[in-house]
């Protein structure tokens, strides 16, 4: 997959249209989609499971990117992969078994990628960023769509680009929460190569601008 893609999270979608929604957001050129599943314990929020996950693969042939916020979500992978799902992650924090949550990522199939909140810091993924497919760097506190972007961010997206370019290492820089095209530039800026975005593209009056404007943002 090739770097700086955009990347729109279903959250913010209509669900009583979803496909028409997904089909604006592929004609607007998007070619992974983000979905956020919610537990109710890791964070105060719960959205869907595996159930809707295949509904949605059946609408679309874009990389399904699952992003679990979920407590101990080792057990969970095999549905999710079952259900679709290309690329999972886990936040860091949900458990005490990182090592072993990867592997079980790798071993049904999909690729694993790692998620930490905006107060955790780059040191908490270090040992983990061998073969990871992303690094997805929190920029809002998860659980909810339409928070406002949180700078102090900045710097973890600019220690984590370093970090992978000074070790060889491949995994790509996710960044999600209140991005948008007035954000996206600051955040490519500082190195990030995948912007994911629920309410600002679909709630632009036109996504593939908005698309286009986020993914063009800080260049030359
Ligand atoms: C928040 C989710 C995000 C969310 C982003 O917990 O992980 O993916 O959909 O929404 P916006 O782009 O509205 O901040
Ligand atoms: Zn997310």
């Amino acid at each position: 997959m090739s770097a700086r893609e955009v990347l729109p999270s279903l959250l913010a979608a209509d669900f009583s249209r979803l496909e028409a929604e997904i089909r604006s957001v592929e004609e607007a050129g998007a070619r992974i989609l983000h979905l956020d599943v919610m537990d109710g314990r890791f964070v105060p929020n719960l959205t869907f499971g595996p159930l809707i996950v295949q509904a949605i693969a059946k609408l679309t042939s874009c990389v399904l990117d699952t992003h679990l916020m979920v407590v101990e979500p080792a057990h969970l992978v095999p549905a999710f992969r079952k259900a679709g799902s290309h690329w999972i992650s886990f936040h860091v924090e949900a458990t005490a078994n990182v090592p072993g949550t990867l592997e079980t990522i790798r071993r049904s199939g999909a690729l694993p990628g790692l998620a930490l909140n905006p107060e955790t810091p780059f040191d908490a993924v270090r040992p983990y960023l061998e073969g990871l497919n992303h690094l997805l760097l929190m920029s809002v506190s998860p659980g909810f769509g339409g928070q406002g972007f949180r700078e102090e961010v900045l710097p973890k997206i600019e220690e984590a680009r370093r970090w992978r370019d000074a070790n060889g290492l491949s995994y790509l820089i996710s960044v999600d929460g209140g991005i948008s095209s007035r954000t996206a530039p600051r955040v490519l800026r500082a190195g990030a190569d995948l912007l994911v975005a629920g309410s600002a593209i679909f709630r632009a009056p036109d996504r593939a601008k908005e698309i286009r404007a986020m993914r063009e943002g800080g260049e030359g």
